[in-house]
């Protein structure tokens, strides 16, 4: 239904925000505004604010902003229209006639969806009679217990051609409702050399039935899944039809977009997997928020809904070749379409498992692994370009340096596009550009400078103070990853005399060799997940003591980064010896070349656990 701009004035001016908003969180009068705790953060004390004159709510934990109807967009997930339907009968306003035509089609939709529930209420009751026991063991060998079939709806068709039309036959369905919904199959009479003409019959036969609404929560179509191995098709879809559009629509998007906005789900957007036993199993495992296409790459429309829940949805892929060039694909798709935040995450998963598979062999905390190292979309773009070929010739280094620049053209939004800009081409110099980390480079004279006194060579210094200042160095670092951009060079060519510190090293040179945009939370997961959670503990806990040697809470980054760059001196001050050191750093730079060379392994790697079977 389109709604004129008097009509949407005319409403608001007619309900008071106060009203409206206070059917759901509790207002305090306070002066001219009312406040509450926010719907949408847990907060202890009220940040939320409704003024009526203005005709505005705005919440300042969470930042968001809006009027009645994009505040019951929000929190229900509706619409626009039924938003504004709903506000409408709240105003006692009576809903502008729309044109017949669209009038007359959207009842025939009703009648049809109509028919498509009596199909799921058929499917359910199937899946509990004795023909769906197989379904049943199935479900069961599958994890899904009864409880979880009536939550999602799941059910089953028989094996039969006729039992679902004759079902609805008989409930008074006509038969060209039946082929419009979907459900049934007509034969096609047109033909020449036809057969003689047979009865519509059933298109889902021995399968699980998934039902599938649209983004309002309206039940048009389902995804059937076959029982037998040697089935011609796994999944089967319904067809197109008036309602039913595949690649607008998102399996339990309604639900999931509800999910995201309830007050203790902390997520930026939602999480899409490839398949509907993914979803499932994500819902299972406490992520609710879980959608997925329906077995195609995403769409526009469907990038569009992403969006219309959360700025910054996670798409899972299988971590292996097929996985990526989805991955790959979704990229393209969404460049012209990102604008300032709105963006995607990337989580790989283990090679050859689907969500589905990860939750069942190793539970839920794994998956959140997995989500906890997602990449940005500009990670997963220079990952795009860079694994074109092999990068060993300035020639391949120029491709690559062109190639930058067309994904660069794809970005339409220009504020976008300059942040793109920035952060690939400083990567583009960072790995290809000047030769860095070559030993006895720009920091040799660094040790001469700040070369070993009498007194600090002396073995009385106490080796205890130089492990506090190594674990003060890691410290810091973990308390502000930023630092890592100013003092890359010193902390990859430093040689810790602690194991602990040295580990954390070559930790935090694995995550920076392949991160652009660094990010604490990614960066504590990546150490975690080399192993080094327990290695880490002592450090974090002496974190105030870091922070105070840095400068305390208050110093700027360059402030730190004077600071640790003169702490690290001292402590390359103490080094042993200059030969030692030159071992170190060509050890070092060792490692970072041949790394290099092999861009595609490394990235692998550094992006999803290894292979698990
Ligand atoms: P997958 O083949 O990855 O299967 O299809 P899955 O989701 O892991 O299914 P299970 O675990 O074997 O039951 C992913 C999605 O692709 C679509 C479906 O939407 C499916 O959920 N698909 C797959 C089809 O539409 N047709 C097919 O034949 C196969
Ligand atoms: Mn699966």
């Amino acid at each position: 239904m389109q709604f004129g701009e008097h009509f949407i004035d005319e409403l608001k001016a007619r309900l008071r925000p106060s009203d409206v908003i206070g059917k759901h969180v509790k207002l305090k009068r306070q002066g001219r505004e009312f406040a509450a705790l926010s719907p949408f953060t847990n907060e202890k004390s009220p940040s939320f604010f409704v003024n009526d004159e203005k005709g505005f709510y705005h919440c300042f934990s969470s930042g968001k902003h809006g009027d009645i109807i994009s505040f019951l967009m929000e929190v229900e997930g509706l619409s626009f229209p039924e938003t504004v339907e709903r506000l409408a009968l709240q105003a006692g306003m009576e809903l502008p006639a729309a044109d017949p035509q669209a009038e007359a089609r959207a009842a025939s939709n009703k009648k049809t969806i109509s028919w498509i529930e009596r199909s799921k209420e058929f499917f359910e009751k199937s899946l509990r009679r004795e023909m769906g026991k197989e379904a049943r063991t199935y479900l069961k060998a599958r994890g899904l217990t009864g409880e979880d079939c009536k939550r999602f709806g799941i059910g089953f068709a028989p094996n039969d051609y006729s039992a679902l039309v004759d079902e609805l036959t008989q409930q008074g369905a006509s038969m060209n409702r039946l082929v419009e919904s979907g459900m049934v199959i007509r034969p096609d009479d047109n033909r020449e050399n036809r057969k003689p003409s047979r009865k519509p019959w059933d298109r889902f036969r021995n399968r699980i039935m998934f039902p599938i609404t649209d983004p309002r929560g309206r039940l048009i179509a389902f995804g059937g899944r076959a029982m037998e191995k040697d089935a011609k098709a796994k999944y089967l879809n319904s067809p197109e039809t008036s309602i039913f559009h595949k690649g607008s629509v998102l399996y339990r998007y309604p639900e999931a977009r509800k999910a995201l906005h309830s007050p203790n789900n902390g997520a930026r957007g939602l999480i899409v997997a490839e398949g509907y036993m993914d979803v499932i199993a994500l819902v299972r495992a406490g992520f609710e928020h879980a959608c997925a296409p329906l077995g195609t790459a995403l769409t526009e429309d469907q990038l569009a809904l992403l969006w219309r829940a959360g700025p910054e949805p996670t798409l899972c892929f299988d971590g292996d070749k097929a996985g990526l060039r989805a991955a790959f694909r979704s990229v393209e798709r969404a460049l012209p379409l990102l604008r300032p935040g709105q963006t995607l995450r990337f989580a790989m998963m283990p090679e050859d498992m689907d969500p589905d598979d990860l939750i069942r062999a190793k539970g839920a905390e794994a998956m959140k692994r997995v989500l906890e190292k997602s990449i940005p979309l500009v990670d997963m773009l220079w990952r795009r370009e860079v694994e074109r070929e092999v990068l060993d010739s300035p020639e391949a280094k120029a491709g690559l340096k062109n190639r930058i620049f067309e994904a660069l053209r794809d970005i339409s939004d220009e504020g976008v596009r300059d942040q793109y800009k920035t952060a690939l081409l400083g990567r583009f110099d960072k790995e290809f550009g000047r030769p860095k980390w070559t030993p006895g480079g720009k920091y040799k004279t660094w040790g001469g400078k700040a070369k070993p006194t009498k007194t600090q060579q002396s073995k009385m210094q106490p080796a205890a103070q130089h492990m506090a200042r190594e674990r003060r160095l890691i410290g810091a670092v973990l308390e502000w990853p930023e630092l890592l951009e100013r003092v890359d060079q010193t902390l990859f060519s430093l040689k810790f005399s602690s194991s602990a510190c040295e580990s954390l090293q070559n930790a935090l040179l694995s995550y920076w060799q392949d991160t652009i945009a660094v990010d604490k939370r990614a960066l504590i997961a990546h150490i975690e997940d080399e192993g080094l959670a327990a290695t880490i503990k002592p450090i974090v806990r002496e974190r105030n003591l870091a922070i105070a040697a840095m400068g305390g809470v208050d110093a700027n980054l360059t402030k730190r980064q004077t600071i640790w760059l003169a702490e690290a001196g001292k402590l390359m001050g103490r080094e042993s010896g200059g030969a030692d050191r030159e071992e170190t750093r060509g050890r070092l730079a060792d490692t970072i070349r041949s790394d290099k060379t092999d861009a595609l392994q490394r990235l692998s790697r550094a992006t999803g656990p290894k292979k698990s079977s």
